[in-house]
C-alpha cells in the first residue's frame, strides 16, 4: 500500500515572513498528521527559514528545482547538496513551468533525476501533456517519452525512491482539470512505463495528480487507484483549503 502524499508548490510566492506565517498556520490547522506525508515546496529564498519553522512536525520540506551537479560556475542555481544542506527531503524536477520557460530538456531532467537520487532527494518527477498535444492524440506518446527521459539515468534499485506527478499543462493554474477517469488512466500509462524489465518497484512508486487541485476536486482524484495524493499549486498558499485537501487524503489513507 502506497503511502498518499500531499505536497504543496508554492512557486515564486511568499517572502520570507509570509512563508513562515503560512507554515505556522498549516501547523496549527493540521496538527500531528497520521496516514500522510505532507511536502511544502517554498522559493528557495524562504527555504532556510521555513525549514527551520518546520523542524519538529511531520512536514516535510521541498526544493522547487535543482541543478545536476553537487556545485560549480552555475550562477544562479542550487545544487541537491544544497538542498539538502537547508533540511530538504524532496525536490520538484521537471515542472512544466521550467520546461516552457527556462527551455528545461528531457535530457536535464533525467540528469536532475539521478542527482538528486545521489544526494538522497526524493524527485517529484513532473510530466503532462500540452492542449495541443492532447488535441492531438499524443498525449500518451509525450507522457511515456517524458518517464523514460526522467528515468534513463536511475538506477534499477532505486526507481521506488521516485515520486511522479502528472500534470496536464492545459489544467495548471487555469481551473480546468483532468477527469478523475482521465488521469487514472494516464497515471497507468505512468506506472505501466516505469515497469520496464526488471523494474518490479513500479507498484510502489507514488503518481500525484497536478493541475487545479481544490478541495472540492481532490476527492475525486484520490478515489482512483493509481492516483497516490496530489502536487497543488495556487491552493496551497490558502490555509484552509491545503489543510481540506490533506485531510481529505488522510481519510484515504492506509490503516
Ligand atoms: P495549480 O494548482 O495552481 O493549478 O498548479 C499546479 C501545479 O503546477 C503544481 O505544481
Amino acid at each position: 500500500m502506497r503511502t498518499p502524499l500531499i505536497a504543496a508548490n508554492w512557486k515564486m510566492h511568499m517572502t520570507i515572513a509570509p512563508a513562515v506565517r503560512l507554515i505556522e498556520e498549516v501547523k496549527a490547522a493540521l496538527g500531528a498528521r497520521s496516514g500522510v506525508e505532507v511536502v511544502i515546496c517554498p522559493p528557495a529564498t524562504a527555504l532556510s527559514a521555513a525549514g527551520h519553522a518546520l523542524a519538529g512536525t511531520p512536514f516535510l520540506l521541498g526544493g522547487q528545482t535543482m541543478h545536476w551537479e553537487p556545485k560549480g560556475a552555475y550562477t544562479g542555481e542550487v545544487s541537491g547538496p544544497m538542498l539538502v544542506d537547508v533540511g530538504c527531503r524532496f525536490v520538484i524536477v521537471g515542472h512544466s513551468e521550467r520546461r516552457l520557460y527556462f527551455g528545461e530538456t528531457d535530457d536535464a531532467v533525467g540528469r536532475k533525476v539521478r542527482a538528486a537520487i545521489e544526494c538522497g532527494l526524493t524527485p517529484i518527477v513532473c510530466v503532462g501533456e500540452r492542449l495541443e498535444e492532447r488535441q492531438a492524440g499524443r498525449t500518451d506518446a509525450v507522457i511515456t517519452s517524458q518517464v523514460r527521459a526522467a528515468l534513463q539515468e536511475v538506477p534499477a534499485g532505486a526507481l521506488q525512491r521516485l515520486v511522479v506527478a502528472y500534470e496536464p499543462v492545459w489544467a495548471i493554474g487555469t481551473g480546468q482539470t483532468a477527469t478523475g477517469a482521465e488521469a487514472n488512466r494516464v497515471a497507468g500509462v505512468i506506472r505501466r512505463t516505469l515497469a520496464g524489465p526488471g523494474k518490479d518497484a513500479a507498484a510502489a512508486v507514488r503518481i500525484l495528480y497536478g493541475g487545479s487541485v481544490k478541495p472540492e476536486n481532490i476527492r475525486e482524484f484520490l478515489e482512483q487507484p493509481e492516483i497516490d495524493g496530489a502536487l497543488v499549486g495556487g491552493a496551497s498558499l490558502d490555509v484552509q483549503a491545503f489543510a481540506a485537501i490533506v485531510r481529505a487524503a488522510e481519510r484515504r489513507a492506509p490503516g
